[in-house]
C-alpha cells in the first residue's frame, strides 16, 4: 500500500520507514510532484501536522501522514516548542537554532526538557493523531554529530549521550518520533 510521508528531510524518513516495514510503499511529497514548501502556520504542533498532512492529501487524493516537532525546555517555558524550526532565524538554520538555545540556556542549571512529536494521519476518511514524548536534558556543549537538528544537544532521560551519539535504531526506540509512529504502526495494522 502507497502512503505519503510529508516530508523531504532524509533523516525523517529513514527512521520512519525502519518503523513501517515492508507493507507500505513510502512516497515522499517530490515523489508525488509536489515540490513547493507545505505551509505550517498553526500555533500548535497538532494543527501544523494536520495542516500538512490536509495539504499532501488535497494535492495527491493518497493516504498520508505528516509529522510536526518541537523542542520544549521547562526553564523557557516550553520555548522553542512549535518554533523550533525557526527559533533563530526565519530559515531553517539548525546550526543558528542549537546556538541560540545554548546561550539562553548557559547560566540555567534546570536543564530538564522534551522532545514532543505530533503526528496526523489521514486514511480513507479518517482524520488521527497520534503523540510522543521522551524527556531528557539540554547538554551544556554540543556532542556528536548524528542525526540532525537538536540531536546534538539533547540527552535523553537514562542516557549520557546525546541523540547524536546514538545510532539510528538506539535514537528511534526511544525517541519522540520513535514513539508516535509506533502507534501510527500499530493503527495502520489494525485496520
Ligand atoms: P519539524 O518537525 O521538521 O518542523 O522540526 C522542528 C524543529 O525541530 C527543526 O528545527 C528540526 O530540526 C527539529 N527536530 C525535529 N525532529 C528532531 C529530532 O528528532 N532531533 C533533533 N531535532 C529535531
Amino acid at each position: 500500500m502507497k502512503i505519503v510521508f510529508a516530508t523531504n528531510n532524509a533523516h525523517k524518513l529513514r527512521e520512519v520507514a525502519r518503523e513501517l516495514g515492508d507493507s507500505y510503499t513510502l512516497l515522499t511529497p517530490r515523489d508525488c510532484g509536489v515540490t513547493e514548501d507545505i505551509p505550517e502556520n498553526e500555533p500548535t504542533l497538532e494543527g501544523n501536522a494536520l495542516a500538512k498532512a490536509r495539504y499532501i492529501r488535497s494535492r495527491t487524493g493518497l493516504d498520508c501522514f505528516a509529522d510536526d516537532t518541537g523542542l520544549e525546555v521547562d526553564a523557557l517555558g516550553g520555548e522553542p516548542g512549535v518554533r523550533s524550526a525557526r527559533y533563530a532565524t526565519d530559515g531553517h538554520d539548525d546550526e543558528a537554532n542549537k546556538r541560540l538555545l545554548l546561550e539562553r540556556m548557559a547560566s540555567v542549571d534546570d536543564r530538564s526538557a522534551r522532545f514532543r512529536t505530533a503526528i496526523a494521519l489521514i486514511a480513507g476518511d479518517e482524520e488521527i493523531l497520534f503523540e510522543g514524548v521522551v524527556r531528557g536534558a539540554i547538554s551544556r556543549e554540543e556532542m556528536g554529530s548524528n542525526g540532525f537538528g537538536y540531536d546534538p544537544i539533547f540527552i535523553p532521560e537514562g542516557f549520557d549521550r546525546s541523540f547524536a551519539q546514538m545510532t539510528d535504531d538506539e535514537k528511534n526506540a526511544v525517541s519522540h518520533r520513535g514513539r508516535a509512529v509506533r502507534k501510527l504502526v500499530d493503527y495502520l495494522r489494525k485496520r
